[in-house]
């Protein structure tokens, strides 16, 4: 039976795969001890910290596997997760979404309550804001200015002159600077592993340069934290960096597959469905588990190969082959063959069920409330794993 770290906990002697209502969301525990303990592996061998990004899994329980106890380090994208964790022992925490200034109160109140919380900002209004704070007395959680690596979304250049002028405000204001945090995002375009240690190298660089540039300038900058799951597996060297952070290899999906970071059989998490119909004329099988259970998410459809809405696996996580979720409505999945393949569809019967892999884990597994534990290779159910919500 699979440890359950809410509680009460929730265990199930007789349900299975085979009983359980669907669409339902299930994840294989098995795959995400060994998701964890591949990049735990490598990053103890690089020299560097890992703090999850535990924004995939929004579950306590996920969240315990990578520290059966303990309080973290861990990365959270909302100050929903924030507090959820902290209620759960986890106290060393960076909120890694740029800090809108009128969450500084909710910020505030988790360092009072004995959070070590690290916020991230990237201009000089979001300091000012926070040394206005920290003049009227509030506690004040530690800093992290975000650095732009690959332009793909918010950050400074290592160069701008702002980043210094932000470092001054905070030190001016009695905020604590800790460091710079970068995101290669822009990794998600590489395909088939290739550019990934380039993109690494890229993140490294940027983050320890705009470490530099500060510690010229005479400002602390203990952390210098990188990270997303591309560049983690792939960079070969991480010198100057203190911590990575990485979120969705704990589950992996069909992009990182298409990214060339997993294989398939890495992947932990699937959609259970049940076939409800045929329409063997326009070669369809439809299930009931449309975009409300898959999510929207298409993100494999620049991909050489295009996943649909999901590969489709038989009931025990085993891929059918060419077989995807080419189309879905709120609740159908139309089961068809991929274009330009010749296979045929597979025979399955009304009533019988399949499982789905998701084009992105973090999206399909926000659609859902719980997981179903299954063990790789059982049907049975070994537990019900809550998931948390909200911002
Ligand atoms: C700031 C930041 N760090 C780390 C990550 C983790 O990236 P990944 O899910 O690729 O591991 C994300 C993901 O969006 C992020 O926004």
């Amino acid at each position: 039976m699979i440890e359950t770290a809410t509680k009460p906990a929730v265990t199930v002697e007789t349900a299975s795969l085979d009983s359980i209502a669907t669409p339902a969301l299930i994840l294989d525990v098995a795959r995400v001890d060994r998701n964890i303990a591949r990049l735990r592996g490598r990053l103890s061998d690089l020299g560097v910290q890992f703090r999850p990004h535990v924004k995939t899994g929004k579950s306590v329980d996920v969240a315990r596997r990578f520290f059966p106890e303990g309080s973290g380090p861990i990365t959270v994208s909302t100050l929903a997760e924030a507090d959820y964790f902290a209620s759960h022992g986890f106290n060393d925490i960076t909120y890694a979404v740029g800090l809108a200034p009128e969450k500084i109160g909710r910020a505030s109140a988790l360092v009072a309550q004995g959070v070590d919380l690290t916020v991230l900002i990237d201009s000089v209004e979001q300091a000012g804001a926070l040394a206005d704070a920290a003049g009227r007395g509030v506690a004040m959680p530690a800093v992290l200015i975000e650095v732009d690596c690959d332009g793909h979304r918010g950050g400074l250049l290592p160069d701008d002159p702002a980043l210094i002028l932000i470092a001054d405000m905070l030190r001016d204001g009695g905020v604590a600077l800790r460091g710079v945090l970068t995101h290669a995002g822009e990794s998600y375009a590489c395909r088939d592993g290739a550019g990934l240690p380039e993109a690494a190298e890229a993140e490294r660089a940027a983050a320890v340069g705009a470490a530099q540039a500060l510690r010229a300038k005479g400002h602390p900058c203990p952390v210098v934290s990188v990270g997303s799951t591309p560049t983690a597996h792939f960079a070969r060297n991480l010198d100057g960096v203190t911590e990575v952070r990485a979120g969705v290899f704990v589950f992996f999906d069909l992009v990182m597959h298409g990214i060339g970071v997993c294989a398939t059989d890495d992947i932990a998490l699937s959609v259970l469905a049940t076939v409800i119909g045929h329409r063997p004329q326009k070669g369809w099988i439809l299930t009931d588990a449309g975009w409300m259970a898959l999510s929207r998410d298409r993100g494999t459809q620049a991909h050489p190969v295009d996943q649909g809405y999901g590969l489709v696996c038989d009931v025990d996580g085993v891929p059918f082959g060419d077989v995807i979720v080419g189309d879905a409505s709120q609740e159908h999945g139309i089961l068809t063959i991929r274009p330009g393949s010749t296979a045929a569809l597979p025979e399955l019967a009304l009533g019988q069920r399949v499982r789905v892999f998701p084009n992105h884990a973090c999206a399909t597994g926000a659609q859902h409330e719980t997981y179903q534990i299954v063990e790789t290779g059982s049907r049975a159910i070994v537990a019900h794993w809550p998931r948390m919500r909200g911002w």
